[in-house]
């Protein structure tokens, strides 16, 4: 892509040979399409929703299974996304063999971090298993029963015995995805801290300020269309699953 902003060290008048100290040159380069990050937040906030409801029960459960149809949609929005989204947001750009995250884990270790512009290895392999731990999550909700009112809408194709073993499995499933959460955050934080990389500002605007060196940037063009017809058909296939089946 074309830099969108480029800050070229100057070189000092007096000396014109390149100094090692100076800095690399920094691009501004748009990551994270704003789907990426709609399905982020939005995410986050369900997540909470769906905690906070199910911890309340009673008529809360109705807006329980609602929040988890909507983190449903979400998810399968974005496993869609990983195949046909803007080129960070595609599994094959980052989701990577053992050799790539050893090297990554190592680069790591001996504090000279290798740069990439969207998730390393390592954090490619925790979105895969935090999408998947949703998936799972919403998807063994729909078999779920609360012994009183609320039945998830496909508690009719199995027998009593075994939606009340998948709700003890939603139940005590929630817990492998706080894990995978508090990972995922304390992470993030340690990139502010230990790396002073604020990878929080780029999933709120999109954008990064990388070294030129880190390449390629690939951009790409308006997605908002595709985005659009894509989240269309993931609220379909949620809402032919819950009311038609
Ligand atoms: C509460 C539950 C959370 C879940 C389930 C979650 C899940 C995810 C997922 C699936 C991605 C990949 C995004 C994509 O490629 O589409 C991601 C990325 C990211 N999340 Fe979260 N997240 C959560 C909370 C947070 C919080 C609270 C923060 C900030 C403090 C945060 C910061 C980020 C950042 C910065 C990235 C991009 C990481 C990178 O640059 O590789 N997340 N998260
Ligand atoms: C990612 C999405 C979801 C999350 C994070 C989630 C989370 C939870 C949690 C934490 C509980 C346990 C509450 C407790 O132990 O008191 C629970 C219970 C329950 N969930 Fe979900 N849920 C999700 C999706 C769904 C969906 C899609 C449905 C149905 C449409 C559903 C139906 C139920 C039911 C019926 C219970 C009651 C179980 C009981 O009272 O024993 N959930 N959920």
């Amino acid at each position: 892509m074309t830099p969108i902003e480029s800050n070229p060290a100057p070189a000092p008048a007096a000396d014109p040979a390149p100094s090692p100290a100076a800095p690399a040159a920094i691009v501004d380069v748009r990551v994270w399409e704003w789907p990426v990050r709609a399905f982020h937040w939005g995410i986050v906030v369900l997540l909470v929703a769906l905690v906070v409801t199910a911890n309340v029960g009673g008529s809360w459960m109705d807006w329980h299974m609602r929040a988890g149809y909507a983190m449903l949609a979400l998810v399968l929005f974005r496993v869609l996304w990983g195949f046909v989204g803007g080129p960070h947001a595609r599994f094959s750009s980052f989701v990577r063999g053992p050799g790539a995250v050893l090297r990554y884990a190592r680069s790591l270790m001996r504090g000279a971090k290798e740069g990439h512009v969207g998730h390393n290895p390592l954090g490619g392999w925790s979105i895969v298993l935090l999408l998947l731990a949703l998936l799972t999550q919403a998807a063994t909700g729909l078999f779920a029963n609360d012994d009183i009112s609320s039945d998830g809408p496909l508690v009719k194709f199995v027998t009593k015995d075994l939606s009340d073993a998948i709700t003890s499995f939603h139940r005590r499933h929630v817990w492998w995805i706080f894990a995978l959460v508090a990972i995922h955050v304390t992470a993030v934080f340690a990139y502010l801290f230990a790396f002073k990389e604020n990878l929080i500002h780029a999933m709120l605007t999109g954008r990064k300020r990388l070294p030129a060196s880190t390449s390629p940037h690939p951009e790409h063009g308006p997605l908002t269309v595709r985005a659009l017809l894509l989240f269309a058909l993931s609220a379909f296939v949620v809402w032919w699953v819950v009311k038609k089946l």
